[in-house]
């Protein structure tokens, strides 16, 4: 059975028993770090120390944040206020646009999304392709009316600035800067506009459950309300608040880039806890790589008479595992494993 949207104008005054969660699965069933998630100035002229930093927090978390990255503010703005119009539209309006089918874009839906979900994710979504411009634009969503135009604008520039990142982190690994261009992004780019309604009780439910990535990079976008988690790397792998900065991008590394690195950067695990009292909207950007690529760990990051931590794959393969395992970050992973 499908599930309805939570966007539908309703105060929730308790948690409908379909999105309670099981006990081990409650955000407070693993421990919080007081760790905080590196912020990158992208500006000034010291490429070396913006290097340093995104592979330090790039080992760490898989995670930071950016700010003086050249989005100007008023794309940012009126792409999140075009987002958050959207999901303050009627229901039968944004129902014009609802699916269960994973594959069709542009396509509203609530949780993961599928017919097959018993336990459901406090989050609905709007999932749209933006780039190349030409391939989507004319199947995006009619109202609000000043959506298409924000798309068009915000979609340029935050692709423009993950490449940049790519080349950039492409130095910090010892790799031709243009190492991620071709083939490794060149994918749709595609955009979850997440939006959480506030929850009544957050301790018994989840917006979004652990999970990794599976593309190259993702740059987010929030409207300023907490809720999104990235858990540290190390024997704590506790989860950290990314605390929302205005202006501010968040980065994330997803799992081709743990593949290609040979392990040394990490894709980032995120999770999504609800909110009490504000409703989160978040602009989640994905750069991929096309469905054909050859992934593989680059040439140089494998020590010399060491096997790759990871044998090669094709793209299309590595989704099919990764919607199997339903995200699960390590389950995933072991898949494409070499085991000597
Ligand atoms: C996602 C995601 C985080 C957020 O869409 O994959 O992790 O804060 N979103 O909404
Ligand atoms: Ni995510």
């Amino acid at each position: 059975m499908a599930a309805e949207p939570l966007s539908n104008g309703a105060a929730y005054q308790s948690v409908p028993e379909s999105y309670v969660l099981p006990g081990d699965k409650r955000p407070g069933s693993s421990p919080s770090s007081a760790a905080a998630i590196p912020v990158v100035d992208l500006g000034g002229d010291d490429p070396d120390r913006i290097v340093k930093q995104i592979m330090g927090a790039g080992r760490e978390f898989g995670f930071f944040q950016v700010i003086n990255h050249g989005v100007p503010g008023q794309v940012m703005g009126e792409m999140m206020s075009s987002a958050e119009e959207f999901f303050g539209l009627p229901t039968e309006e944004k129902m014009v646009l609802y699916s269960t089918d994973s594959k069709k874009l542009p396509r509203f839906h609530t949780s993961i999304g599928n017919d097959q979900e018993k336990l459901l994710y406090w989050r609905d979504c709007l999932k749209l392709g933006c780039y190349p411009l030409e391939q989507f634009r004319h199947q995006w969503p009619q109202k609000p009316a000043r959506l298409r135009a924000a798309l068009e604008a915000y979609t340029t520039a935050v692709r423009a600035v993950a490449l940049r990142l790519l080349r950039l982190t492409a130095a910090g690994l010892g790799l031709d800067e243009g190492h991620f261009e071709g083939e490794l992004t060149a994918g749709p780019v595609i955009m979850n506009v997440n939006h959480y309604v506030p929850c009544p009780e957050p301790s018994l439910t989840m917006g979004l459950a652990p999970h990794c990535d599976p593309n190259v990079v993702t740059v987010l976008a929030d409207n300023g309300v907490r809720g999104l988690q990235a858990r540290q790397r190390g024997s704590g792998g506790g989860w950290v608040d990314v605390e929302p900065l205005p202006g501010a991008l968040v980065v994330n590394f997803g799992h081709q880039m743990e593949v290609v690195s040979n392990g040394a950067l990490r894709g980032g695990e995120h999770r999504v806890v609800t909110n009490a009292r504000a409703a989160r909207t978040s602009l989640a950007t994905f750069v991929m790589p096309a469905m054909g690529c050859a992934v593989a760990a680059a040439p140089g990051m494998v020590p010399d008479g060491e096997a790759p931590r990871y044998r090669a794959f094709t793209y299309q393969e590595f989704m099919g595992a990764y919607t199997a395992a339903i995200g699960d970050r390590d389950a995933v992973l072991a898949r494409f494993q070499n085991k000597d």
